[in-house]
């Protein structure tokens, strides 16, 4: 039987087989529907060529009920390129000539991965598993920009579960609007109020500032209806589209420039989520912490993340903006253990999927790889301890706007020096 997960194994098992009559086709596009349904897009040119019909006799057979019939399961197109715009796709695996195309219900195809922001370094937060202490640690790591005199902007994209602004906005400070008013309003080309009044300045910091952009206003107001809309593109009167994450690139541009921050955190949500993915793939961040507990769901989240990037070619692009954040480290006995097994388990999956294999007799520094043990690669985890003052805190506003510099340290140290290392440098994080 054939289900979704072997469509693409059983056609390079058939293009094995029938090389042949592959070679004559020139390129290949295969097609797989919303409904997961293959058909494959051949040049017009070789519309009357035996092997066509010999490939889809066998490709509709073998592929049921993930295929169309023969007698439908082929189209021919004047020029290949055309049917590939705008779509994620892909190489097959071992065949230059086949590209697949993917159709997706949701515009998050984990696989566009937007260059590097010239501005000013964007760091994204992000986890596999919620409730792990993400929100917190951008909160402080805000802080703690500031207090070395940075202008520090935080947005708050973790938009169905928005949270962030309350830690770092007393109620009095916090603005009119949120970004969901701004992806909402911006359909209507009304964005001009809601863009000067989408910031509140935090008080809790001294020397630096930081800019709170939080995912709704003062008044949530119609938050669920608004919600429904933030992920409509948008088409411009001459027909051209914006998806949902490349305005949000732009929020992002008009922001910087309108506010002209040394640095920007971003609060993603958790888990392989339609906001997430913009987040991480479209907002041209510099540096993704992956926050990360021991424990199987985590890593089984990062495998299949990783292998999709590794499958569809995106993985290059990504790899080195990528850095493991180990939250929540036990401050008992059981410590040392457990940063053991965390360094392990991270080690074990980025070895697996993101990092280079070095062929025999190869050395090591012309590909991406690193020892287990090398403290500057991405799969090391910089370290935040678990603190019983930070638990189940009713305000994290007040609980920062007591803190001391030597308390943020000892428990978030490793991940601030790793922050401030990452922002200082020039060029892409891990090389
Ligand atoms: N270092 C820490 N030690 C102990 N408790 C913590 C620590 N950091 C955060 N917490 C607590 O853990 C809970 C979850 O924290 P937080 O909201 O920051 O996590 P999150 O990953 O952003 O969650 P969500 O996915 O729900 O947005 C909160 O009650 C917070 O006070
Ligand atoms: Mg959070």
């Amino acid at each position: 039987m054939t289900t979704f997960d072997t469509i693409l194994s059983t056609i390079s098992e058939i293009f094995q087989v029938h090389g042949t009559e592959l070679a004559k086709l020139g390129s290949v596009v295969i097609n797989r529907d919303l409904n997961g349904r293959v058909r494959l897009i051949l040049e017009e040119k070789i519309q009357d060529n035996p092997a066509v019909n010999t490939i889809v006799q066998i490709l509709a057979d073998k592929l049921a009920p993930h295929s169309f019939p023969a007698d439908r399961m082929v189209l021919f197109e004047p020029f290949l390129d055309e049917v590939t715009q705008n779509a994620v796709l892909f190489q097959l695996e071992g065949f230059d000539q086949v590209t697949v195309v993917d159709r997706l219900a949701t515009e998050s195809d984990w696989t566009t991965i937007t260059k590097e922001s010239t501005g000013a370094p964007r760091i994204v937060f992000f986890s596999i598993k919620g409730g792990v202490g993400r929100s917190t640690a951008m909160a402080v790591s805000a802080w703690s920009f500031a207090e070395e005199g940075k202008r520090v902007m935080v947005l708050d994209l973790d938009l169905e579960s928005p949270g962030l602004s309350s830690s770092l906005l007393p109620e009095e400070k916090r603005p009119a609007y949120g970004v969901t008013d701004w992806l909402v309003e911006d359909l209507v080309d009304n964005t001009d109020e809601v863009f000067e009044n989408m910031i509140g300045t935090s008080d809790l910091s001294h020397n630096g500032e930081i800019l709170v952009v939080p995912a709704h206003g003062k008044e949530p107001g119609e938050y669920i209806a608004k919600l429904g809309r933030v992920w409509m593109p948008k088409i411009s009167a001459e027909g051209s589209r914006e998806s949902w994450p490349v305005r949000l690139n732009r929020l992002l541009n008009e922001l910087e420039k309108r506010w002209k921050p040394d640095v920007i955190l971003i609060d993603s949500r958790a888990g392989i989520d339609e906001v997430a993915s913009a987040c991480i793939t479209s907002l041209g961040a510099k540096g993704i912490m992956l926050f990360s507990i021991d424990g199987n769901q985590t890593w089984s989240g990062y495998r299949i993340l990783f292998r999709h990037w590794h499958k569809t070619g995106a993985v290059k692009e990504i790899r080195n903006r990528l850095q493991i954040v180990g939250s929540m480290i036990p401050d008992d006995e059981n410590r040392p253990s457990y940063e053991i097994r965390l360094l392990e388990h991270s080690w074990s999956v980025f070895t697996d999927d993101l990092y280079d294999e070095i062929p025999p007799g190869q050395t090591s520094d012309e590909y991406f790889n690193f020892d287990q043990f090398d403290d500057t690669a991405p799969h090391y985890p910089w370290y935040i301890r678990w603190n019983r003052g930070f638990q189940a805190l009713e305000s994290m506003h007040s609980r920062l706007k007591g803190i001391d510099k030597n308390e943020v340290n000892a428990l978030f140290g490793s991940l601030l020096k790793g922050l401030k290392t990452m922002i200082e440098n020039e060029g892409a994080s891990h090389v």
